[in-house]
């Protein structure tokens, strides 16, 4: 496994000091569980045998929203390789493509894995309701329902463990001390993962293995220097950057960037409890090449308020040689090159020009896209994000911000009536 960083940055963090008691202080503490997830290989053990149990299933489909639902879609398109199985996910209360999704495969042939950490959330209930009565409908019937449906839900609390508890239906457990956007490496995002074919040991031996540089005490610990930059330039007066991109010169970890987009979002925009302010750092989903001809213009010459993470790929598995002898002047220009040199100039031209405009740039470089470095560059995440919510004074494991929006919902639906 390798994840290089680098960092590209007009001004040094003016924190001299940096501590890993700063990460240390947070994982240490009881109902913070993420960075310990990946030392219960009894889940390992557990989703490997469900993955076994359903083998014969062709189509997986996710149900569950937020923390549920952007984990297992990104390990999916990260990491499966073409098989005969598909995934599927459906997390929005959109009726039109929920139809769409479920009529186009065999629901014979389906495994539906419900997630949800509160066991109660709207949408996630609503497609649960929707996916079974389609089974229903299809002629499965009420006994026959078990072998359709896996559920994850928290071990003991929750409606969703009583219904489960009265039907025996399958069921893996979220740890209580683990909330939505930090569980991918839990069941929730290990059994679609082991399913899909994807090496889940290796998930787990990634982020172990980072666990290492992640809690090293000196200036070499990218974390702790990124953390603390990107305190700094919230925080310097001259320079407010308040927003974070994240664009992965990849495809595949497209995904990536849109599971990012939650945990940073959720995690961090918070208001003061020192002082009643607003704090975030809004973060930006894009992917390279594509984004360079989308929001790179804004990232270049925009206001100077974003930091940039790039994420390169140093080997692929594929490659394409443009070789030929077109009668097409930008065709022969790119004749003596392959693809991959293609996107890592991409790649290296962006930085460049990022660098001379004086942006603050992220750099994370990977040997290859494999389980390990995802489980790595997944943990690596997840502590930046952790480490964030304690510089700015806030808890970045709550979310309150979303309960009015949700209640508010309720009450228009009730006015409905019926
Ligand atoms: O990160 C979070 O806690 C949230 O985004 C949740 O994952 C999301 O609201 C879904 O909640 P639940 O898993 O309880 O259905």
């Amino acid at each position: 496994m390798t994840i290089d960083f680098s960092f590209h940055l007009p001004n040094k963090p003016s924190r001299i000091k940096l501590q890993s008691k700063d990460l240390e202080e947070i994982i240490n503490q009881k109902d913070i569980g993420f960075f310990h997830l990946t030392d219960r290989d009894d889940f390992i053990e557990q989703t490997i045998s469900m993955a076994n149990q359903f083998s014969s299933k062709k189509h997986f489909v996710q149900i569950g929203i937020g923390g549920s639902a952007l984990g297992p879609q990104m390990l999916v398109s990260s990491l499966a390789q073409t098989t005969n199985k598909t995934f599927s996910l459906l997390d929005n209360t959109d009726a039109d493509y929920i139809y769409q999704t479920l009529k186009t495969i065999d629901l014979k042939q389906a495994l539906f894995y419900v997630v949800s950490k509160s066991g109660g959330t709207a949408e996630t209930v609503a497609n649960y309701i929707t996916a079974r009565k389609m089974l229903l409908d299809s002629g499965v019937n009420e006994e026959e329902l078990r072998n359709y449906f896996v559920f994850c839900t928290d071990p003991t609390q929750g409606q969703l463990r009583t219904h489960i508890q009265q039907n025996h239906y399958y069921a893996l457990d979220i740890p209580a001390n683990i909330g939505g956007r930090f569980s991918v490496l839990s069941p929730v995002g290990l059994f679609p993962a082991a399913f899909m074919g994807i090496d889940i040991q290796k998930l787990y031996f990634g982020a172990n293995k980072i666990k290492k540089v992640l809690l090293k005490e000196s200036e070499d610990n990218p974390l702790l220097y990124t953390a603390a930059t990107l305190d700094d330039l919230y925080k310097s007066p001259n320079s407010k950057v308040d927003q974070t991109v994240m664009m992965p010169y990849s495809s595949k970890l497209k995904d990536f960037s849109l599971w990012f987009v939650q945990l940073w979002a959720e995690s961090l925009g918070k208001i003061s409890k020192e002082n009643n302010n607003p704090i975030g750092l809004t973060p930006i989903a894009a992917y390279g090449a594509t984004d360079q001809h989308s929001q790179v213009q804004l990232f270049m010459q925009g206001p100077n308020n974003k930091s940039i993470f790039l994420i390169h790929i140093k080997n692929k598995e594929q490659d394409f040689c443009f070789e030929n002898n077109l009668d097409l002047p930008s065709a022969t220009k790119l004749s003596p090159f392959n693809m991959n040199q293609l996107l890592e100039a991409e790649f290296k031209g962006t930085l460049e020009a990022l660098k001379e405009n004086k942006r603050p740039v992220f750099v994370l470089e990977l040997d290859y896209l494999n389980a390990e470095n995802l489980g790595g560059l997944i943990l690596y995440f997840e502590c930046l994000t952790a480490l964030m919510g304690k510089y700015f004074k806030i808890n970045a494991f709550d979310q309150p911000g979303v309960e009015k929006g949700k209640k508010y919902a309720f009450e228009y639906l009730n006015s409905l009536g019926k």
